[in-house]
């Protein structure tokens, strides 16, 4: 019999934070062990809610949600997106600009696919959400990675980032704040790289799902408010800043200089058609959503996620071999080990031991495109208790790899 292999295209692109460890914790949980899973960001997995009139406005509407709607999403929610954008960033867009897709995940993929040929280059932060990299590549296009080091606090330098581009390159891409780091972008950085994008004529891709998502004194600002003189798209949705991620609502902005890109925002129309339209009852929730504030409620001091992050801190400050900057934005923390105490560390290998040994799931750190083996990625979505607890197994682990190297 012949085996059924796979395209290329997708044995190339890897999604590790549903991969093999998180089927082994899986497994684990079948096996009757109580897992603590760290390794997404799914804030219903943690007993977040999203408020209770974004329920109500759908079940309201559900005898409205029977029919596709347009390949672009229903009017009502498109034109409080460009509102809420306008607002947000001094854009000056209206409903005809946004595009609303099964999650922002589909969007990034129709994105991609609508704009690359093969060889395409595409500048993706590392680390970065992963989907970012694998679109490029399913997409026929060459991800160029630009780093965001641990040292700079994840913050790109803009310099880096043009010495990278080619007459190849398409693209640039911008997760702000950062999955998985958790920087949140400053003006300066902002204004900079918007200036690059309109130098050399690149698209600006900014993914802003967590923009509403900051702690202390840190403000996100939107890409989008800097470009005017090249194409610029937000993207943003309902997954996060509204814990609603299973209503799968996420959208896209066109921003910027729209004139000479009516080509490739028709052929995203394309495929969005080809796909007839996105999930209807959840866009219904979109005008209350945005209207909705209780974000603040979770991020400010006493907060759920305010008190998480403070504990992760704590913990990361306490250990001997933890390092990273604390995030200031999205739902968590890209921590380092220490390979003067560690040297052999190995990210994978931490992982799997993690889960066995201890019962916890975190992300390492190299499915976010990094090319170091020393860091992982946890989520801020469990309670503070468990935030402390899962660093006392961190650090045990850490203690008995310590003590198996120094007795080796
Ligand atoms: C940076 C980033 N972009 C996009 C997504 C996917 O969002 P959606 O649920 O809207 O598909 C995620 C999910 O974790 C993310 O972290």
């Amino acid at each position: 019999m012949t085996a059924i292999g796979a395209s290329q295209a997708v044995v190339d692109v890897h999604y590790s934070i549903r991969g093999p460890l998180a089927n082994r914790a899986l497994e684990l949980e079948q096996e009757g062990h109580e897992i603590i899973k760290l390794n997404i960001g799914n804030p219903g997995l943690f007993g977040f809610t999203a408020p209770a009139a974004v329920h109500d406005i759908i079940k309201q509407h559900l005898g409205e949600s029977e029919a596709y709607c347009h390949q672009k999403g229903i009017t009502e929610a498109r034109a409080a997106i460009a509102a809420y954008q306008n607002k947000y960033s001094c854009t000056e867009i209206d409903e005809d600009d946004i595009f609303i897709g099964n999650g922002v995940s589909e969007l990034i993929l129709m994105a991609l696919r609508a704009l690359l040929n093969v060889g395409d280059e595409v500048l993706v932060p590392s680390p970065g959400y992963p989907l970012w990299t694998a679109a490029v590549y399913l997409s026929d296009g060459e991800a160029i990675h630009y780093p965001c080091r641990a040292e700079n606090d994840y913050i790109p330098d803009p310099k880096e980032i043009e010495s990278l581009i080619t007459e190849r390159t398409r693209a640039i891409v911008l997760i702000n704040p950062n999955n998985p780091s958790g920087a949140v972008y400053p003006d300066d950085t902002l204004a900079e790289i918007a200036k690059i994008a309109e130098k050399h004529q690149l698209v600006a891709m900014s993914d802003e799902i967590y923009d509403q998502i900051v702690y202390d004194d840190a403000k996100h600002c939107a890409l989008s408010g800097y470009i005017t003189d090249t194409l610029c798209m937000t993207f943003s949705g309902l997954s996060k800043v509204h814990r609603a991620c299973g209503y799968r609502v996420g959208w896209l902005c066109f921003s910027g200089k729209r004139e000479q890109a009516q080509d490739y925002i028709d052929a995203i129309e394309l495929l969005a058609s080809l796909r007839l339209c996105s999930n209807v009852p959840g866009q219904w929730a979109v005008p209350t959503a945005l209207e909705d504030n209780s974000i603040q409620e979770l991020i400010n001091p006493g907060g759920r996620l305010y008190e998480s992050r403070r504990a992760l801190l704590e913990a990361i400050e306490a250990s001997p071999y933890l390092y990273g900057a604390a995030p200031n934005g999205a739902l968590y923390a890209f921590i380092g080990v220490d390979t003067d105490l560690l040297p052999d560390f190995d990210d994978e290998q931490f992982g799997l031991d993690l889960l066995e040994k201890k019962h916890v799931l975190v992300a390492p750190g190299q499915g976010f495109n990094i090319a170091e083996k020393n860091f992982f990625r946890v989520t801020l979505l469990p309670n503070a208790d468990d935030i402390r607890e899962v660093f006392i197994r961190i650090d045990a682990l850490l203690q008995e790899y310590a003590a198996a190297a120094q007795s080796a």
